[in-house]
């Protein structure tokens, strides 16, 4: 009898751009609450620009994560996993991709569109690629904030549902993922 075939896993360009990207909002989150909030007046600078820093790389890792995954699908999912539960996936897979670029580029319009700097990108002498635009601004603060919740409930539902079907369904679906640097992976796949 042959042994089950190996559980195919993503690229490994692709785990190392989803765990990049997956740290990165981990730290976003919490250092955009706690930067805004007004109880952390001592170092509530450093926040701003490590937040708006930190947020630019994620800009540009988003960007660069949608084009590679443009030309490399991913893996099929596992059969064992009904088809509701598939398509489910799916979509919140292409909704947290949404929101990805929604919160990256409404943070930078809201910073630069208001005139504000971003450290990061002065350090390195690179330009700012838009004009000051306030009113525009003004909107991205409330779409910036909104999709921050958004965005942390479904990464909570994202977690949630591959704890379920790793523990209780037995569907193996974190191996597909993990580890976020090497372990081979389908080549031609995303
Ligand atoms: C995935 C990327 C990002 C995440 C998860 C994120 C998350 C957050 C969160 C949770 C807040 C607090 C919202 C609130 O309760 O008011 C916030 C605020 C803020 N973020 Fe981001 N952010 C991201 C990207 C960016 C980028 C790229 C920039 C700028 C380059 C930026 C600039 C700001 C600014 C200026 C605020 C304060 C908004 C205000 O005026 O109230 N963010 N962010």
């Amino acid at each position: 009898m042959s042994p089950n075939p190996p559980t195919p896993r993503y690229h490994p360009v692709s785990r190392i751009f989803h765990w990049a990207v997956a740290l990165g909002v981990a730290v976003m989150i919490p250092v955009g609450i706690l930067m805004t909030s007004g109880s952390v007046e001592g170092i509530q600078d450093e926040l701003y620009i490590l937040h708006k820093g930190l947020g630019t790389i994620l800009l540009v890792l988003v960007a660069a994560r949608l084009a590679w995954r443009l030309f490399h699908s991913p893996p099929p999912m596992p059969e064992s996993m009904p088809p509701g539960q598939r398509r489910t996936a799916r979509f919140v897979h292409g909704t947290l991709y949404a929101l990805l670029v929604v919160m990256t580029t409404s943070g930078y319009v809201r910073t630069v569109g208001d005139g504000f700097p971003i450290e990061l990108l002065d350090a390195l002498g690179l330009p700012y690629l838009l004009p000051e635009m306030p009113d525009v601004a003004a909107w991205m603060v409330l779409v910036h904030k909104g999709s921050a919740y958004l965005l942390a409930a479904l990464v909570a539902a994202h977690v949630g549902a591959v704890v379920h079907a790793q523990l209780f369904a037995g569907h193996g679906v974190f191996r597909r993922m993990w580890p976020p640097v090497g372990g081979g992976g389908q080549k031609g796949e995303g």
